[in-house]
């Protein structure tokens, strides 16, 4: 059987792939610390939960629209609306399955064969692989951990070019938990309005943001670059909801459209009792994204202290989203040579489950996920040190 030329161009998610090691390792009974996942350790809201169970009991177990329920649709729109001063109403909105859908669909509604697509390193694994998939080619703006990973306009206006079609921004950061600051992204957004060129804002983790500088959404930009503005979310970080698989898009109609078409061909609507639970979270939860919020800087400032004690390991603080992600070649040795063999050597050695930075780009760096206890985090760290000493 002879498989399609573009899963050559791919490779399994590293993240999942060493999800799948810790798990078999703590399934033959060996304790595990996985720092590996990008999953919250807390429980979906009791209020989603729910709605969905009574929708289900209600006889709400068919299709709906392939662009999602309009309530659901109306209501992200005015989340944001509310939040950011977006100009947005819910035909600006596509419900999909998970923020990766609506990012994979964005992807094949806007990037053909040979297309450019520009993407600041380091990335989050999947928008270079879902970029060849569509056919195109990533271009990498890189950002350095000597800079704090910060992410210069300039650097990216100079990788534009007559073959760019999208920018994928992600703020904050998956890995580096960095913010873009307001004035880049909109220097970014400006120069690619003016070349047509789309900017597709990935915030999935916009409402884990830790340090004083604020958050910049891409949204309030619609107003004035209404053609070009595509912002990303989902309901699976801000609401512990990873497992229901609901994400969104917001932006202009013609790409609304077009990715509303791809999806009536790919998956019909996101699971309709999980749409009606992602409702109820978006109207009856914050109080739990604040809990939330709050329990992840008391892991990011005790992460921060036990980094800045182990030797040979520097890192950029995070502001946002829940992840470190230190340089650790300094502790690079024969037999843990690069991220993916001292990774392996931590999992063996340590038994704690980190993703090798080679993923995210950077084989000097390993991520760290704190989306766990805080005893947890204490443990894991003493382990990594203990077997790096
Ligand atoms: C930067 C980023 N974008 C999008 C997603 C997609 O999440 P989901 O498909 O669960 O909504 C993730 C998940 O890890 C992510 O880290």
């Amino acid at each position: 059987m002879k498989l399609a030329n573009r899963v050559q161009r791919v490779g399994e998610s590293a993240t999942l792939a060493v999800s799948r090691q810790a798990k078999e390792l703590r399934a033959s009974g060996i304790d595990v610390i996985d720092f590996s996942a990008g999953e919250p350790d807390f429980d979906s809201p009791p209020s989603a939960v729910e709605a969905a169970c009574k929708a289900l009991r209600e006889g709400k177990t068919r299709y709906t629209a392939a662009t999602g329920l309009p309530e659901l649709r109306h209501a992200v729109a005015a989340d944001y609306n509310q939040r950011y001063g977006a100009p947005w109403s819910g035909d600006n909105v596509v419900i999909t399955v998970g923020g990766k859908a609506a990012l994979f669909e964005l992807a094949l509604a806007t990037v053909g064969v040979g297309d450019e697509v520009v993407i600041p390193l380091p990335y989050w694994v999947t928008f270079p692989e879902q970029v060849r998939l569509a056919g195109g080619d990533p271009v990498f703006v890189e950002t350095s951990v000597d800079d704090g990973f910060r992410l210069r306009a300039d650097a990216v206006c100079s990788r534009l070019s007559e073959r760019t079609r999208v920018v994928i921004l992600n703020s904050p950061s998956n890995p580096t938990g960095r913010l873009i600051e307001r004035g880049d992204l909109e220097q970014i957004v400006e120069r690619c309005a003016e070349r047509g060129i789309l900017v597709i804002a990935d915030e999935t983790y916009d409402r884990f943001v830790f340090g004083d500088e604020p958050f910049a959404s891409a949204a309030p930009l619609a107003h004035r670059f209404g053609d070009v503005v595509v912002v990303v979310g989902s309901f699976s970080k801000t609401y512990a909801m990873t497992g229901w698989r609901i994400g969104y898009m917001l932006g202009p109609p013609d790409v609304v459209r077009a990715v509303g078409t791809i999806q009536s061909h790919a998956t019909s609507n996101p699971t309709t009792f999980a749409m009606y639970g992602a409702l109820a979270a978006l109207g009856e939860a914050e109080s739990r994204v604040e809990e939330m919020l709050r329990a992840y800087r008391g892991r990011r400032a005790l992460i921060e202290r036990l980094l800045a004690d182990l030797p040979g390991v520097r890192c950029a603080a995070p502001v946002g989203a829940f992840y470190v992600f230190p340089e650790v070649s300094e502790c690079y040795r024969d037999g843990r040579q690069g991220s993916v063999e001292f990774s392996r050597f931590l999992l063996e050695k340590a038994r704690v489950a980190v993703v090798p930075g080679i993923a995210f780009g950077c084989d000097d760096h390993i991520r760290i996920s704190f989306a766990c206890s805080e005893e947890r985090l204490q443990t894991g760290l003493d382990r990594i040190r203990d077997a790096i000493l």
